[in-house]
């Protein structure tokens, strides 16, 4: 593949971020374990697990169930709590001198809140940005906060009182009007949007005879992901980070030009650590090719939203 030097630095908010590629939550740790598979001047961000108020357990085995072309998980937060990532984590990754995206959860509104205050008062900045992950579907709850707008307007809100440091709220694919979604939490106040996690799931065990419910993720659902990405594009304009199934060079690219300011890996992450690279070479190809001059001209490049506005703004 041709290779040239534009360099590919992008702003987030007032954090600027070496490559436009981060990684998911959830695939990276707290953020150093992967030092020896990645390369870290690779992707923009260190992007943490999902952690809550109190240290989870997670769900029982199996939380991750291979598909054809996927996975299903179920992993149910598992991690050390906030107190200990800021006193054992936190201080490491410090220490690799990339951007901190710091992803926080919990069973409930008030438990997500919670956890908030403790990071916004022991990291009252310098983050690049906290997320807060809305959509985890498994916790128990049948309904996540983001499958419903006027939730998502309130804990956004409250969120928004506790904290002024860059605020993503991460959405699930399955709510049933992604957009409505998407400009609640704008109007809340939130400053990206993260856009998806994993969609509700069910695999069987054949061995064992049980049912298996979970998120799926991974090549499976890039079509669904980055058709739900193109629509949330046309009805927000803060910055959407594109997730969900990303697994090459071409389908990342796709994500920018569908309206993702920036783009998020998971599971192919885990599978193919080379791919920030395969996906930075396909967007400097792009770049060239479209004599790209300024970042913001490649994302949503093929979404009529943005075909719609070069027309108005061509008359
Ligand atoms: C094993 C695993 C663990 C995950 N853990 C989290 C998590 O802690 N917090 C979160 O917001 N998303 C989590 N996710 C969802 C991913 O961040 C991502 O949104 C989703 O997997 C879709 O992207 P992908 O197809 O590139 O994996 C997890 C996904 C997987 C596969």
């Amino acid at each position: 593949m041709e290779r040239n030097n534009i360099p590919i630095k992008i702003r987030l908010g007032k954090i600027r971020l070496d490559s436009p590629v981060i990684p998911a939550s959830g695939v990276f740790g707290y953020g150093d374990e992967l030092k020896s598979l990645i390369d870290y001047n690779k992707i923009g961000a260190i992007v943490t697990k999902t952690l809550t108020i109190k240290e989870k357990k997670g769900n029982p085995q199996p939380r991750i169930w291979e598909l054809e072309n996927g996975l299903l998980n179920s992993i149910g937060l598992q991690n050390i709590g906030i107190e200990r990532f800021v006193e054992k984590k936190f201080p490491v990754i410090k220490k690799l001198k990339k951007p901190i995206i710091v992803s926080i959860g919990g069973d409930t509104e008030e438990e997500i809140l919670l956890c908030l205050q403790y990071i916004s008062k022991r990291i009252p900045y310098g983050l690049a940005g906290i997320e807060l992950n809305l959509s985890c579907p498994n916790i128990g709850k049948n309904n996540l906060i983001s499958e419903n707008a006027k939730d998502t307007y309130n804990i956004v809100k409250q969120a928004r009182k506790i904290t002024s440091q860059f605020l993503i709220a991460k959405l699930s694919p399955n709510a049933g009007d992604v957009g409505e979604i998407g400009r609640a939490a704008q109007q809340a106040g939130a400053d990206a949007l993260c856009a998806f996690n994993t969609f509700k799931g069910l695999s069987f065990d054949w061995e064992k005879q049980k049912v298996l419910l979970g998120g799926v993720s991974g090549n499976a659902i890039f079509p669904l992901s980055s058709r739900l990405v193109y629509q949330l594009y046309q009805n927000v304009s803060i910055p959407i980070i594109g997730v969900g199934g990303i697994h090459s060079g071409i389908t990342g690219l796709l994500m920018i030009l569908c309206g993702a300011y920036i783009i998020g890996i998971g599971t192919s992450l885990m599978l193919n650590p080379q791919i920030p690279d395969e996906i930075i070479e396909e967007i400097k190809k792009y770049i060239k090719e479209k004599n790209i001059k300024k970042w913001e001209e490649i994302v949503g490049f093929i979404n009529d939203k943005k075909r719609e506005n070069k027309l108005l703004s061509d008359i």
